[in-house]
């Protein structure tokens, strides 16, 4: 205790001396936010989000396909009551008819789309996952398979009536090398809960992100989602070592190797990473994990420029080297949002950006004096402005929130039009500029955060209600202006059911078509998460 104290003492002194205005003040506030399963914490009055209380009412299949967006259902059978006969032996008290239970499931995190599926089943094992899709198969019955429902694109939801496969109860810790660190588990593991059972044994998971108290394991590794430790461990493609999935017709796929090395032929799990559930259903993976780090820092600083920010990144790189685990930011807006409706006060002073560096290291001293070294550098050549650092897990968390909590902000702004974009580090910020500039006042709110590290910004764009002309006025703007710098249009959230079609602004033909074949060849019927990933031709 004496020895954090005294930590946090030398920090804050350090850079108090070199800014006379510094706040430099310890947060006080702690992470509220703990997203749970099912539990829908969020709820945006029904006037902000038109979208979504239209949908709230039961409508018909005709209501649907009016939207631009939708396409026409696809000729999948309907299901009967032998169907559910099928489903009821198998999953006896699993398998859910409820509409008042279904609700949950049927709607998106956002709250922005929302299916009608009329059957949710809840498997435990591999075995009963493949029943459950031999079957869909032989009778043409489509399905979404579902983690947590955190999903950001509309992918983890039905459209129309697909059959709705959650892998929530599928939640067991199959094994643990604590020599290696390799973890396998079940698909539906929550995030945080195999955080919690790493951390016991002195790991940690290689990836983290807001929603990590809903994502199940098996939804992260089907979106690859990229998160707040991408820049220090990688992406999942390099981490995940295996995995096991259920391919449409039934088969079980096991290519659950616990190998570092293994050059045997194609990496076919490199297909079902970030397929979003459109080429198999996950039910099994296999992770190589990190130790856990035994010092952890995190620091809140302020600056005044965005290419200053990009300076502060570049000197921290070099200068934190090894102990680097993440380079976050958000602009003055997103601090808005979280004054205003999540009561979060601003740590420091008001700056027009704000950075969250984390480092993770093994050595007290050697990190405590290399941030230390940094922190002084950057004041002193006026990169940053401001800056406060914790070194305690809750003060750490309540910084952290400051930027995990920046989506459930947005969320009680109005209807937001959320966009994902990977580019060349040094633009990401100017699609922001170049944004509000293009819609001049036509949005209640443009924001932007995100992965500097890994060149991925989250630019959103909130309106009262939802508004397509806003939307027209948006799209494709921001796909032609992302295009135009050769970036991606979806970094990490995947393409799911809103990105579909604009998928060629990021891949040439070929490779849209290829993967069309693939999909053919692995799901010919396309019963896997229809309407999804793929442009509507190939589904
Ligand atoms: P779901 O939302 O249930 O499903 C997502 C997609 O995966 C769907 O297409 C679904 O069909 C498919 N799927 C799910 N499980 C399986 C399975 N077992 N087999 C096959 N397909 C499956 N994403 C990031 O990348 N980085 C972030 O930093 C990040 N932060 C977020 C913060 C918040 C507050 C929220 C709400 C979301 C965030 N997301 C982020 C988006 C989302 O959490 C991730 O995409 C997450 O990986 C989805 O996991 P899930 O279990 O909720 O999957
Ligand atoms: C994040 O980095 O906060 C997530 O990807 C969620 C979002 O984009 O809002
Ligand atoms: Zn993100």
């Amino acid at each position: 205790m004496a020895v954090t104290t005294l930590r946090r003492l030398r920090l804050r002194t350090a850079v108090r001396s070199l800014c006379p205005h510094s706040t430099f003040s310890s947060p006080t506030t702690d992470r509220l936010l703990s997203i749970r399963p099912h539990r829908p914490f969020l709820s945006p009055s029904l006037g902000q989000c038109a979208f979504y209380s239209r949908r709230l009412h039961p409508r018909s299949d005709r209501d649907k396909v009016s939207s631009p967006t939708i396409p026409e259902r696809l000729p999948f059978s309907k299901i009967t009551q032998e169907d559910l006969a099928f489903f009821r032996k198998i999953l006896p008290g699993r398998t859910i008819t409820d509409p008042d239970v279904l609700e949950a499931n049927n709607v998106d995190w956002l709250k922005s789309v929302r299916g009608f599926s009329e059957v949710l089943l809840r498997p435990q094992t591999t075995e009963e996952v493949s029943q459950i899709l031999r079957y869909c198969h032989s009778r043409n019955l489509a399905v979404n398979p579902q983690g947590g429902n955190t999903g950001l694109v509309g992918g983890s939801v039905p459209v129309y009536d697909e059959l709705i496969l959650s892998t929530a109860l599928m939640n067991n810790v199959l094994s643990f090398d604590s020599v290696s660190g390799i973890l396998t588990c079940q698909a539906g593991c929550i995030l945080e809960n195999l955080s919690l059972y790493l951390e016991e044994r002195d790991y940690i998971m290689p990836l983290d992100l807001g929603a990590k108290g809903s994502c199940h394991i098996g939804g992260n590794v089907a979106t690859n989602a990229g998160g707040l430790r991408l820049l220090r461990y990688g992406s999942l493609r390099g981490t995940v070592l295996g995995l096991e999935v259920v391919l449409a017709d039934g088969r079980v796929l096991e290519c659950l190797a616990s190998l570092r090395k293994d050059n045997t032929g194609y990496d076919l799990k490199q297909l079902f990473i970030g397929s979003e559930g459109t080429l198999g259903v996950i039910t099994a993976v296999s992770i190589l994990c990190p130790r856990k780090p035994k010092v952890v820092n995190v620091a809140f600083l302020g600056c005044e420029t965005f290419e200053q920010l990009l300076q502060t990144f570049q000197l921290c790189r070099g200068m934190l080297g090894e102990i680097l685990s993440a380079f976050e930011f958000l602009d003055s807006e997103c601090m808005r949002l979280l004054n205003t409706y999540l009561k979060l006060p601003n740590p420091i002073t008001d700056s027009p950006f704000y950075i969250v560096i984390e480092t993770a290291g093994s050595n007290l001293t050697h990190d405590e004096e290399k941030l230390h070294t940094f922190l002084e550098e950057a004041m002193t050549s006026s990169l940053i402005t401001d800056g406060t650092v914790a070194t305690e897990d809750t003060k750490i968390k309540a910084l952290w929130s400051m930027r995990e909590r920046v989506t459930e902000a947005l969320t009680h702004d109005g209807f937001t039009y959320k966009y994902d974009i990977s580019l060349p580090v040094e633009q990401i910020y100017q699609l922001v500029t170049d944004m509000r500039e293009h819609l001049r006042g036509k949005a209640k709110s443009v924001v932007g955060y995100g992965h500097v590290g890994d060149g991925n910004l989250h630019l959103n764009i909130t309106s009262s209600a939802k508004d397509p002309t806003l939307l027209a006025a948006i799209e494709p703007f921001v796909y032609e202006w992302t295009a135009g710098c050769q970036g991606s249009i979806s970094a990490e959230h995947g393409l799911g059911l809103k990105k579909r079609n604009y998928i060629y602004y990021s891949k040439p033909r070929q490779a849209v078509e290829l993967m069309g074949n693939i999909k053919a060849m692995l799901d010919p019927k396309g019963i896997l998460n229809p309407y999804k990933t793929l442009p509507d031709n190939l589904n």
